[in-house]
């Protein structure tokens, strides 16, 4: 997280940029008595950005523009919208702010676009009011209003045990991606009920990060991380949307090193050689007819930063 924190309240508004993510381990424990699985779950942040802007207003309002923002919650259910009610519960202070989400990572696509959008705007948030809050008070906030949510405050590389939220940072040299994005999204409970329904007999191991995939994710070295991408959700996410089958073999056919489904889906992501590859990859998913589009990423990526200017181009 960066992004010159100063005191006092910006009465023109705070806009943060926050990063997607994809999971190149994901690996699912059994479920928990809570209902929540533990994991063992690689993030890395990837250069596919939303922005969050909030400004004083008479009420707390959300609005959102880009491509998929009529699928977008507007109301206070909207995690930016929690995020500004949780911090604002905590300091006493009242929660009218208008926030302003321009979004371009995929709606409900297994690249944690909700959660990016709540870490952006408790932090815009934090910057606004002059709290200047210490990382760990916004990580905790982060953690009650998702698994995911920690990790997009922070971006980078890191590894995330319990449900998600307890962050190790890693080791991680610079990779490039493509996304395919599907019609459509896949609800992250139903894909975790799908999991359970799938491992049902089965004994599920302890999820353990992969010292092969953290060495490989150090060293920068895409046939070795190539090698070791593994989500262990992707099982459950093809079983509930077989076509992305097509997808994955389109990406690969077209020279991508691996393929994957992205966390929970139905975003697919491949790990290409460089950007040459990335164009060459992206054209051909989108030739395929197996995806609605493509986006082009590299990683890692910083975390929730805040722009300079209210309004920044
Ligand atoms: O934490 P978050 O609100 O993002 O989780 C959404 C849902 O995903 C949870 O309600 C749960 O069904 C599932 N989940 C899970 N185990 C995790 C993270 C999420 O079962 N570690």
């Amino acid at each position: 997280m960066s992004g010159g924190v100063r005191r006092g309240v910006h009465a023109d508004g705070v806009t943060v940029r926050v990063p997607a993510k994809v999971n190149v381990q994901l690996a699912v424990g059994a479920a928990r008595p809570d209902g929540f699985h533990d994991l063992a779950n690689v993030f890395l942040a990837v250069s596919l950005y939303d922005e969050v802007t909030v400004t004083p207003a008479d009420e707390l309002t959300v609005t959102c523009s880009g491509p998929d923002a009529d699928q977008v919650p507007l109301d206070r259910t909207n995690l930016a919208a929690r995020a500004a009610q949780t911090l604002a519960a905590r300091h006493g202070l009242s929660d009218a702010v208008h926030i302003h989400i321009a979004k371009k990572i995929p709606v409900a696509g297994g690249m944690a676009g909700g959660s990016a959008d709540g870490a952006g705007a408790l932090l815009a948030c934090d910057l606004l009011w002059g709290l200047n809050s210490p990382v760990q008070d916004l990580l905790e906030i982060c953690a009650e209003l998702g698994s995911d949510v920690p990790f997009s405050l922070l971006g980078g590389a890191a590894l995330g045990t319990g449900r998600g939220e307890l962050l190790t940072p890693v080791g991680a040299g610079t990779f490039h991606w493509v996304f395919a994005v599907a019609d459509g999204g896949l609800s992250t409970p139903a894909v975790f009920r799908e999991f359970d329904r799938l491992a049902e007999g089965r004994d599920v191991p302890a999820p353990e990060a992969s010292p092969a995939l953290l060495a490989a994710l150090a060293a920068g070295d895409p046939d070795a991380l190539a090698a070791a991408l593994a989500n262990d959700l992707q099982p459950a996410a093809l079983s509930l949307r077989p076509g992305l089958a097509a997808t994955l073999a389109a990406g690969t056919e077209a020279g991508a090193l691996a393929g994957l489904v992205s966390g929970s889906g139905p975003t697919t992501a491949f790990l290409v050689r460089d950007e040459e590859a990335a164009a060459k990859v992206a054209a051909a998913l989108e030739a395929s007819g197996t995806c609605r589009t493509t986006r082009t990423a590299t990683s890692p990526a910083p975390g929730a930063t805040r722009l300079t200017g209210p309004h920044p181009g």
